[in-house]
């Protein structure tokens, strides 16, 4: 486990939504949770249909100490569902980590099929976002296309480093490390009063 130490200031008390897509990469989601909650971060996470696939909703919600979301409804039978709008206002960042290229295709063109993209549309924080596909997927340029315009929203799209990818090939499109985006963050709420 890397040294938390150099997260816990910047990122005490900050209330990040963490959403997971699915990507083989999704399994990192834990370790990512227990770093930000170590920092002393308040997380949510909101895992999509196809992440839960990757990794289960009961160890997110056990690292992150909250019942993690994933279908726009809580409870169909009583008419309960999550709010968006609320869970979205309610963040000081949204993370997507990883980000797969149908989620970041959903959000760059504005779709709204799932939770997480619902809360990306109503989140007024900074949103953060850690592309993981294979190589080629991460260098068609449709993909390209759509983190230049998510660039262009002003959000914060991870670089991904070059590397050994699940596929057995070697390039870009790994997601940048749990322990690297904790290092991002950090800088970022470094430039903010701590609460
Ligand atoms: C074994 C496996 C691994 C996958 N890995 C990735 C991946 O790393 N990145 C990606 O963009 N899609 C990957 N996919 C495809 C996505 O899971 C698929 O596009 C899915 O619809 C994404 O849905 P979401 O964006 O709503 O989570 C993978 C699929 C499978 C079966």
């Amino acid at each position: 486990m890397a040294d938390l130490t150099p997260h816990s200031t910047a990122l005490h008390g900050r209330r990040i939504l963490l959403g997971v897509s699915g990507s083989i990469a999704a399994y990192k989601a834990a370790p990512l949770t227990r770093l930000l909650v170590k920092a002393g971060a308040e997380v949510q996470v909101i895992l999509t249909e196809a992440a839960t696939a990757f990794v289960t909703p009961l160890t997110l919600g056990t690292l992150s100490k909250k019942p993690v979301l994933t279908g726009f409804l809580r409870d169909a039978a009583a008419g309960e569902w999550h709010n968006h709008v609320e869970l979205g206002l309610w963040a000081d960042a949204l993370l997507i980590a990883p980000a797969s290229a149908n989620t970041i295709g959903q959000l760059a063109n504005g779709l709204c099929p799932n939770l997480l993209c619902a809360v990306y549309l109503s989140a007024r924080c900074p949103v953060f976002l850690a592309p993981a596909m294979d190589l080629d997927m991460y260098a068609h340029p449709a993909v390209t296309q759509n983190l230049a315009r998510l660039r262009s929203f002003g959000n914060h799209v991870f670089d991904s480093p070059s590397g050994e990818l699940a596929s057995g090939l070697s390039g870009h499109g790994r997601m940048l490390e749990p322990e690297d985006m904790m290092a991002e963050l950090t800088k970022f709420f470094a430039g903010f009063v701590s609460k």
